[in-house]
């Protein structure tokens, strides 16, 4: 006789997440716009550099084999190497950290989540921007974290809104549980904006200043860095950092390359990396390695910056098209407005109160009724503060060509006003 099967708490915590059935859902039907997944355009992915980087790397016997081995937990050293050198380039010398401290994971996501399981035990704190991605307010509840929102606007989180939330959860009792800060500071997933510079120094500074029992660190997940197609680059989190212990950076190939190579990294402060890697050392000692071989010819051969030149360009050209398709049908409807970002891959869209835009509401039935599917705001909204997301959706405009970006938002302002009665 046998018990019944008893999922672990962890597996329990984990469950519901929103990304699967939203995925499901796109794939469900074909002629379903869909506007939802963060998908990375299919047509720009890189063939031809892949094909040669290959060719490359298995004309060589030698390298080939050592590709096809294992590697070192960290991650292939060259790799590494150019990570540290691109962050020397852009933020400087002296904000560049040793090789040591510079991980490969597979993806940034596990880099979040190995970062995350060294910092938290169940029941502490991360205190995130409201919205954040999504995918990493799931991972929380799936460690049995609790995500706390911080009130963010158009540069992002809201530095006197997280002095309050320090304050508030001091008077609770509970600072020593505050483990986190966890910020997309580059057209951030879901909101598209960008933290300034002033910003994301009085984050840090706050972080530190709040660290009395315990270093509360600020993982600044720059996943969309690459992907400016306007205006200057601004400088690294981890430049506001004088002492270098406090900001964690997670960067990935994903976005400006291929999320199928699925190469990402860390650059962390030196007392994280011994736990990180120890957790790394369990999970898979080492993430795919002829993946790592891969993107390193890839970036040897001068593949990476003509590839990124032209996806810039593509997405420019979509970005274009989805302002001015919301400019076209959503100006008109009554209380409806959106940000208008210069990079990443999303749009955010803000409906009148009242409006409610969730998965088992009367938009999202009509929307995909009219073929078009977005993401409800509500997922990318901590606890507490999930009512603010209600009214809020998030478009995406990497995947569809511009036709449909534009069709998709036609059909989605058709439903708007049909729900709204404008
Ligand atoms: C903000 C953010 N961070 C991390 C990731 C994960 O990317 P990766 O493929 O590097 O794991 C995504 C993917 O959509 C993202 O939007």
């Amino acid at each position: 006789m046998h018990a019944d099967f008893h999922p672990s708490q962890r597996a329990e915590w984990a469950q519901g997440q929103p990304i699967s059935r939203l995925m499901a859902r796109a794939l469900e039907d074909p002629e379903l716009i869909s506007l939802a997944a963060g998908f990375v355009d299919n047509q720009t992915l890189p063939v031809e550099p892949v094909r040669q980087a290959m060719d490359g790397l298995c004309s060589d016997v030698r390298a080939a084999r050592a590709a096809l081995q294992y590697g070192t937990t960290a991650g292939y050293p060259p790799l590494r190497e150019w990570i540290r050198e691109r962050s020397q380039q852009r933020d400087g010398p002296e904000h560049t950290v040793p090789l040591e401290r510079v991980v490969i994971t597979a993806g940034s996501n596990q880099l979040l989540h190995l970062v995350t399981e060294s910092l938290v035990d169940p029941g502490d704190v991360v205190l995130c921007a409201a919205p954040t991605y999504f995918v990493y307010l799931a991972m929380l509840s799936g460690l049995g974290v609790r995500a706390v929102g911080v009130a963010s606007d158009a540069e992002g989180m809201i530095p006197e809104a997280l002095e309050e939330q320090f304050e508030r959860l001091r008077a609770e009792g509970q600072l020593p549980r505050v483990k986190a800060i966890y910020l997309v500071p580059y057209f951030d997933n879901p909101a598209g904006v960008t933290m300034p510079p002033e910003r994301r120094a009085a984050v840090v500074e706050l972080a530190k200043r709040w660290s009395r029992f315990t270093r509360i660190h600020v993982i600044a997940d720059e996943a969309y860095r690459e992907l400016r197609y306007q205006g200057q680059d601004v400088p690294g989190t981890q430049t506001c950092d004088a002492e270098g212990d406090t900001v964690v950076v997670a960067g990935t190939f994903s976005k400006s390359f291929s999320p199928g190579i699925r190469v990402g990294w860390g650059m962390l402060p030196a007392d994280l990396v011994g736990p990180v890697n120890d957790q790394k050392g369990n999970v898979d000692f080492g993430s795919p390695n002829f993946n790592q071989h891969l993107m390193a010819k890839v970036l040897e051969l001068g593949l990476f910056e003509p590839h990124l030149t032209a996806l810039r360009a593509g997405y420019r050209e979509k970005l274009a098209t989805i302002l001015s398709a919301a400019e076209e049908h959503l100006s008109c409807l009554e209380g409806v407005r959106w940000l208008r970002p210069t990079g990443g891959l999303y749009v955010w869209v803000c409906l009148p109160p009242g409006t409610a835009t969730g998965s088992d509401g009367p938009l999202f039935a009509r929307a995909i009724r009219e073929g078009v599917l977005y993401v409800p705001g509500e997922y990318c909204f901590p606890g507490q503060s999930r009512e603010t997301g209600q009214t809020t959706l998030r478009l995406s405009f990497g995947v569809q060509s511009c036709e449909q970006i534009a069709r998709g938002v036609e059909k989605l302002s058709r439903a708007i006003r049909d729900v709204i009665g404008g």
